[in-house]
């Protein structure tokens, strides 16, 4: 029986995180690390089971602990993930690939595939991840993280901030545009690439520090080695996706895809949810699982009413408005 998420902590003030409780201590075989750089340091330091498997629960604690997310967003993202790609019946998330871990599968198309499944949040574009049709949607990508330094140097003075952001936002789009004959950028994805272009700035700086912008040996730390930087402070107030309306603004790009299966043939889609209609990503999110849960019975119809329940309470206050819940599967 799924519990409802967790409320905020009473403290969210700025603190020492990579502190004694939880040491850095380096991958072992059957780890799963995936695409998230939060997630997979939030692993390696203990704050989440080392071995990559938790409960939104777990995973919502570990955020607001780790990184001080803010409780409503925190929950949004993480059930978000859990809808797409956990297990609904033992209520377990992989943070990198599918685990047997997690238990048994539900009924397909249903995976429980984990972060790594490309599509449902994972999706084109990353900062420091290849794109899915490139073989590898989840490793660090020293390439890219090579460009993440050359815009930092460019546009930041070597550092990564909000102008560096918007400039690198645009240009993966672009890459993905001319390289990638199955580029898909909507939905989800329209969102959630924009609010990580945001992340390194508000979650990766330590938390005495008041001039938004990170430096690159903290980056490669985070990024690659999934370790906090010696010392380091989380925010010192809850964050989410502060900076996004700049980082969009600076290079502003509708939501669509590359069509037919062929490269610089970028097409509109105007179905998609953008920032101007944001309750058409609930819907979107909403089909989504219904695609993925056609039928359920029993303990699975049951837990899909209560996570669908738990993440709708945040979507008033993530969105700014109220988009109506939706019941697909009654209430219980
Ligand atoms: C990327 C999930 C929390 C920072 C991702 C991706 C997923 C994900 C699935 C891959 C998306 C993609 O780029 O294709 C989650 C979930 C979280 C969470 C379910 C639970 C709350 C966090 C936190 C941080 C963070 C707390 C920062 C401390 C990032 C960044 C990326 C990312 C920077 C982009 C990586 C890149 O483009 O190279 N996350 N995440 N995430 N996440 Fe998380």
């Amino acid at each position: 029986n799924p519990p409802p998420p967790p409320g905020p902590p009473s403290f969210t003030g700025t603190k020492l995180v990579n502190d004694r409780a939880h040491p850095w201590r380096p991958l072992r075989d059957g780890d799963e690390r995936g695409p998230c750089p939060g997630m997979n340091t939030l692993a390696s330091h203990g704050y989440i089971s080392r071995d990559g498997v938790a409960t939104p629960g777990q995973i919502v604690t570990s955020v607001q602990e780790g990184f001080n997310m803010e409780n409503k967003f925190a929950i949004f993202v993480t059930y978000l993930a859990h809808l797409m790609n956990g297990n609904l019946v033992t209520d377990l998330l992989s943070i990198g690939g599918k685990t047997r871990k997690t238990g048994p599968d539900p009924p397909p198309p249903a995976h429980a595939g984990g972060f790594n499944v490309h599509g449902t949040f994972e999706g084109d574009a990353g900062m420091t991840r290849g794109d899915a049709f490139f073989g590898d949607n989840h490793s660090f990508n020293q390439t890219l993280f090579d460009k993440f330094v050359d815009f930092s140097n460019r546009y930041g003075d070597g550092y990564y901030n909000l102008t560096v952001a918007g400039e690198l936002r645009f240009q993966r789009l672009q890459d993905s545009i001319a390289t990638n004959p199955q580029f898909s950028f909507k939905n989800v994805r329209f969102f959630t690439a924009y609010g990580e272009s945001a992340f390194p700035i508000n979650f990766f700086v330590d938390g005495r520090k008041t001039d938004k912008k990170l430096d690159m040996a903290s980056a490669l730390s985070i990024f690659r080695d999934m370790r906090y930087p010696p010392d380091f402070f989380r925010p010192p107030t809850p964050m989410s996706n502060q900076g996004i309306a700049e980082i969009f603004a600076m290079h502003p790009f509708q939501p669509g895809g590359n069509a037919d299966g062929k490269v610089n043939n970028f097409v509109v889609d105007p179905t998609s949810a953008d920032f101007t209609k944001p309750c058409v990503l609930y819907d979107d999110i909403l089909n989504t699982v219904k695609t993925l849960y056609p039928n359920p019975t029993g303990v699975l119809r049951r837990n899909l009413i209560k996570n669908l329940r738990y993440f709708y309470t945040s979507v008033p206050t993530v969105f700014g408005t109220d988009c109506g819940e939706q019941f697909p599967y009654g209430q219980g």
